[in-house]
């Protein structure tokens, strides 16, 4: 609390509403009392101006293009972390000891198996199901399987929840891309890391040894780690709203994985992708999508593109950008879609209708392309952006079951602009 306050006049009542300030100076008028002493509340649509909670997570600010994990820049958790470590470091708050992090390994890898029973639901979808859908539908499955960890007042089946979480989300996503394909599951095998034994399990088959490209396992490394957190984005927000009603861990990342999967969302590093193959089956016409982008009578817009916080280069996109570039170069792959991706941005950004609105490549622009080159299917990028954002679904999640002030259950309210109270008419007078 600053002490500091502002002063709101409405009519002839005028009240105080005090001033919070951030770490980082971030100032916010908080108005919890503000209809108990007005009777009014705000509206904000998309809540591009509200604030829903205090975090001591992820820090980022969208005029600078900073992006900070409990305090570290993403730069060097990038350059210097794995997966696992940054995993446990938006869960728990600090860097582990070599000792942590080997424990909270092994807690994960000690439970990545599924219950035999749910291969049953994965033989139940049709195989042109998108692997969203199916994500969402076995990871909710879990609370069916997992019954014993589902109650996250209880600290120690909040743990365990955790760790099931972590450790199965993997096997979940390698197993409906093997379903859509008709290929045998792949078992996790506990001897490899994070992402080698993602990889094994998404491309391995029984019949050859796999032996994970380093290269493939460095940029999925990551990928994952520049995914993992971004402040009360849409699905974050969705799995605290989710779980402020005190329902289990694993309904509310099938929650969030629903709210990533959509197009302005998670679902941009498909979308993307798409658009770039659209464009370059029509000769590469970027004038021709440029104009669609920016036209106010039509809804295209260039996926990719923008971001409600970003108004300056996404820091994401700049790794992203760099590791695509190398991975082309040593894997001496022409990608006309790379080509063409670099293209449209430079054009996009020197087009006066992206510059000022601020529109800038987002971490959805160029993570496809990496995706490609690893071998990962269209359809399964938002998987992975979904198995990124995991850590940082549980650390929101974690976070507002430990808050201090005790959990609340989001419940916003409404200006009702529909009809004023009105006489019943019966169904022969209508
Ligand atoms: C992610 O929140 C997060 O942190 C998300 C994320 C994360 O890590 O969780 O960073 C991941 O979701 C990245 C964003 C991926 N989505 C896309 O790439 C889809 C394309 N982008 C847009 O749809 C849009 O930019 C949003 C949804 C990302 C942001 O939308 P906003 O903040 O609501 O912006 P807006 O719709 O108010 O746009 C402001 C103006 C509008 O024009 P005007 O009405 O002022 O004339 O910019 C225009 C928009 O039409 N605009 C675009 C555009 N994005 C915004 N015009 C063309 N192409 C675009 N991509």
């Amino acid at each position: 609390m600053s002490g500091e306050t502002v002063k709101l006049q409405l009519g002839g009542l005028e009240v105080e509403l005090p001033i919070l300030v951030g770490t980082e100076g971030e100032r916010v008028i908080e108005i919890d009392k503000l209809r108990a002493m007005t009777g009014y509340i705000t509206l904000d649509d998309g809540y591009a101006n509200t604030g829903s909670t205090t975090s001591e997570i992820t820090y980022l600010d969208g005029e600078k293009g900073i992006l900070r994990y409990r305090g570290y820049p993403i730069e060097e958790i990038a350059e210097r972390c794995d997966f696992t470590e940054t995993a446990y470091l938006l869960i728990y708050g600090e860097l582990p000891t070599a000792e942590e992090l080997e424990t909270f390994r092994k807690s994960i890898r000690a439970r990545s198996l599924l219950h035999e029973g749910m291969k049953t639901i994965f033989a139940g979808f049709p195989p042109d199901a998108h692997p969203m859908a199916i994500l969402s539908a076995v990871v909710g499955a879990l609370a069916i399987y997992c019954r014993d960890s589902l109650d996250p007042a209880d600290p120690r089946q909040r743990e365990v929840a955790i760790f099931r979480m972590l450790a199965k989300m993997p096997t979940i996503a390698a197993f409906s891309y093997k379903q859509s394909i008709g290929q045998p599951f792949i078992y996790s095998q506990n001897k490899l890391s994070y992402c080698q034994n993602f990889l094994q399990m998404m491309f391995a088959v029984p019949s050859e040894r796999y032996e994970p490209d380093p290269d493939f396992v460095h940029a999925l490394n990551l990928l994952l780690i520049l995914h993992a957190d971004h402040g009360q984005n849409c699905s974050t927000s969705t799995v605290r709203m989710v779980g402020s009603s005190t329902v289990n861990l694993f309904s509310s990342v099938s929650a969030g994985i629903c709210a990533l999967w959509g197009a302005l969302h998670g679902g941009a590093n498909e979308a993307c992708i798409n658009m770039l193959e659209a464009i370059h089956a029509d000769n590469d016409n970027l004038g021709k999508y440029i104009d669609l982008a920016k036209d106010p009578n039509d809804d295209y817009r260039l996926m990719g593109f923008g971001h409600r916080v970003y108004k300056n280069y996404d820091p994401r996109a700049k790794i992203i950008k760099e590791v695509c570039h190398g991975l082309l170069e040593k894997h001496s792959r022409e990608d006309p879609i790379f080509e063409l991706a670099q293209e449209l941005e430079e054009v996009a950004l020197s087009d006066p209708y992206f510059i000022e609105r601020r529109l800038y490549p987002n971490v959805d622009f160029y993570s496809g392309i990496i995706y490609k080159i690893i071998g990962i299917p269209k359809q399964m990028f938002t998987v992975l952006f979904a198995l990124g954002r995991l850590p940082g679904w549980i650390a929101h999640w974690r976070e507002m079951h430990l808050a201090p002030g005790g959990m609340r259950i989001h419940r916003p309210r409404q200006l009702y602009t529909g009809s004023a109270q009105r006489k019943f008419v019966p169904l022969i007078k209508r």
